[in-house]
């Protein structure tokens, strides 16, 4: 296979990418995703432990059941949840995918818990062709759904950018992608019924199936419901007749991002804005509906959810770590501008042609716009290429932080987060425009009790995670001061799938609507079969406690003393520099142990 060599130049740096040319011109090949179950021995069914798609959990917390059970049918789903109940077990529902990031799936330690798998559920999907809907097994992928219904003349108007997903499971945190328009961009508010397995009393076989539609009182809880409420067995979404998009993006400078983006969602249907403040560079995705016969077959391969030859990924983590031991702010700074140009090259992975990027617009098919993942499938020819945060190779290994803001406050936190970087200096923000910068998506109001109840922006931002928990991090500051201005400053509400525990602290005084999904987690589940002790730290965002030494490295807490940095490394709990109420670790070269800054309130810049 043939590698292109790509020289940018910064000044006296010069850069090299080097991308497998297979990734640009073939169908990319490649070793899937690890099963994220892993028990005794293959085939075996006992003592199963659970990691999430990025590897963490698994080994020093707990995410452990003696036991895991693969049903294929409604019935058989039934069954496991009848026998569990009966047994006074308590169950967690897991999925081929788990790609939820905090430990929403993990059983606790104080009872006997049973994994119930939805892997081996997933062969039903009906389309209704008078009623434009598809019921599908609660276990099917996404991408199945979507090219069965692309098929028959449909199209699912929301989805996730990412397809390694279950219909279940997507809907069940909140999952979305980006519009304002018709239903708006979360994938439940596309869901017009969905059947639900939940616990029962004796006489009615300790387990019964409820099937649930928008009139139905229970529903508004059912749509987002965290694994908590029961075993979601069918979902039925709402469907269109099959369209097609016309994608183009625009990279500019961010000079009026905070005032255009109301604009920009208003006006283009699937819009989004990706942010890459240390650049100064924002990038609007011009993304709209055009007919079915409107010429054009392209698709959006995302960049980041492409294979990665495996030495690729692993020379790009390395650099990136050795930047952060050096701290070698300028390093990561060249990184992030090569990333930039190189995205802006291949326009972020759209492909005219199903090959390669000629120019824009890149017109396709709904069903290969919306979502990709061409990471997840594999080719027995070639296992020298991944999904590049893929646990097996010492990959790429990030935090990644969703904030989910009401729109009207959504301007002057850019404004905030503008403050800070001129305070700071634009390269302290290079870290995350190694990734993806800030991308801004837009979804809307709605009625589940645990979404979202105005029309909101929702931002996500990935940065370096240290693989020793307790390493302090390049410019930890900026992302903790970031993380506190959203989530407390501006009472933006967490991703229920992403994020650090920080972050759903006092979580569920955000929600008005948080009594009525306890309120049907208590009728539906009052034996608390399906929680455990970590879900219950996310749903009830479970107050800091004790606070260990080095805690806020991890996000496990908010810092008040310096202990819970790492001030043997440097690093201690200061005040925030443009949100001063935030308290963040950050680096000093020259002791500064003697001033206590937290109680005169000086800031030390
Ligand atoms: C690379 C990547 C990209 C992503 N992109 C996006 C994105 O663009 N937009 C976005 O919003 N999110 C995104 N996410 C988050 C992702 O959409 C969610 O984590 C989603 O919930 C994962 O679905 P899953 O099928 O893997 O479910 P899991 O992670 O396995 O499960 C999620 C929760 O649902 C429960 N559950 C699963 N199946 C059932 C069932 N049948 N009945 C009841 N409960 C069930 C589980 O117990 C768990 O609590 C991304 C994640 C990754 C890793
Ligand atoms: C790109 O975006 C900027 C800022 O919104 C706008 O002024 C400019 O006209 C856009 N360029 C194109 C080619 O759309
Ligand atoms: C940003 O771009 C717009 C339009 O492309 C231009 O008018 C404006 O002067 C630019 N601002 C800066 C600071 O470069
Ligand atoms: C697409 O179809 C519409 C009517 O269905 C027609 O008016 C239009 O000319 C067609 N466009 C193309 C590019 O064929």
């Amino acid at each position: 296979m043939a590698d292109i060599l790509l020289w940018l130049c910064h000044g006296h740096h010069i850069v090299l990418l080097w991308i497998s040319i297979a990734t640009l011109l073939t169908i990319s090949s490649s070793m899937p995703p690890p099963n994220p179950i892993k028990c005794n021995n293959i085939n075996s069914t006992s003592n199963c432990q659970l990691s999430n798609s990025y590897g963490v959990w698994g080994d020093r917390q707990t995410c452990h059941a003696p036991k895991i059970v693969y049903p294929t049918t409604e019935e058989e789903l039934r069954d496991a949840l009848a026998n569990a109940n009966k047994n006074n077990l308590k169950v967690k529902i897991v999925t081929r995918f788990s790609h939820t990031i905090p430990k929403l799936a993990c059983p606790g330690n104080s009872k006997e818990f049973v994994f119930i798998s939805t892997e081996k559920y997933d062969s039903n999907i009906d389309i209704n062709m008078e009623e434009l809907t598809v019921t599908a097994d609660g276990g099917v992928g996404l991408r199945k759904l979507i090219d069965t219904i692309e098929k028959a003349g449909f199209s699912l108007v929301a989805a996730t950018y990412w397809e390694g997903v279950t219909v279940a499971g997507v809907i069940s945190t909140g999952a979305h992608g980006s519009s304002w328009w018709g239903k708006g961009g979360a994938v439940h508010d596309h869901v017009i019924g969905l059947s639900l397995i939940v616990p029962a009393n004796e006489f009615e076989g300790y387990a019964k199936i409820i099937k649930l539609t928008p009139h139905d009182p229970l529903f508004n809880a059912a749509k987002v419901s965290l694994g908590l409420l029961g075993i979601i067995s069918k979902v039925t979404f709402q469907l269109e007749p099959a369209f097609k998009r016309s994608i183009r993006f625009n990279f500019t400078n961010d000079s009026h991002i905070e005032d255009e983006f109301m604009e920009h969602a208003r006006k283009n249907e699937f819009g989004d804005i990706q942010w890459y403040p240390s650049r100064h560079i924002a990038v609007y995705r011009y993304d709209n509906r055009v007919p079915l016969n409107t010429s054009g077959d392209g698709v959006n391969d995302f960049l980041g959810f492409q294979s990665n030859p495996i030495l690729l990924s692993k020379s790009v983590r390395a650099t990136e770590k050795g930047y952060e031991n050096a701290r070698n702010v300028g390093g990561k700074c060249i990184m992030a501008s090569s990333f930039v140009a190189y995205k802006k090259l291949i326009a972020n992975g759209l492909k005219n042609n199903k090959l390669i990027f000629t120019g824009y617009p890149v017109v396709g098919h709904q069903g290969k716009m919306q979502t990709s993942g061409s990471c997840l499938y594999s080719s027995p020819l070639d296992i020298t290429s991944t999904c590049a945060w893929d646990p097996r190779i010492n990959g790429l290994f990030f935090y990644e932080s969703t904030a989910i803001f009401p729109h009207s406050n959504f301007g002057d936190f850019i404004r905030d987060v503008k403050k800070l970087r001129d305070l700071a200096k634009p390269e302290s923000m290079c870290g995350v425009d190694i990734y993806n910068g800030f991308l801004f998506r837009f979804i809307k109001a709605s009625e589940a009790y645990l979404g979202q109840g105005e029309d909101s922006v929702v931002i996500d931002f990935n940065y370096y995670r240290a693989s020793d928990a307790l390493t302090p991090r390049l410019n930890q500051d900026i992302w903790e001061e970031i993380e506190q201005m959203a989530f407390v400053k501006y009472g933006a509400k967490p991703h229920w799938a992403k994020n650090r525990n920080v972050a759903f602290l006092d979580a569920q005084k955000k929600y008005p609507k948080f009594n009525k999904f306890v309120a049907a987690k208590n009728e539906l589940d009052p034996k608390n079969i399906f929680s455990s002790e970590w879900s219950d730290e996310i749903l009830f965002g479970k107050q800091e406690g004790l606070k260990g030494d080095g805690c806020a490295l991890e996000g496990l807490c908010i810092c008040s003393e310096d202990r819970h940095c790492s001030p043997s490394k440097g690093y201690f709990c200061k005040a925030g520099l443009v949100y001063q109420e935030a308290r963040v670790c950050r680096f000093s070269s020259t002791s500064t142990r003697g001033i206590n800054i937290l109680s005169t309130g000086n800031v030390q810049i």
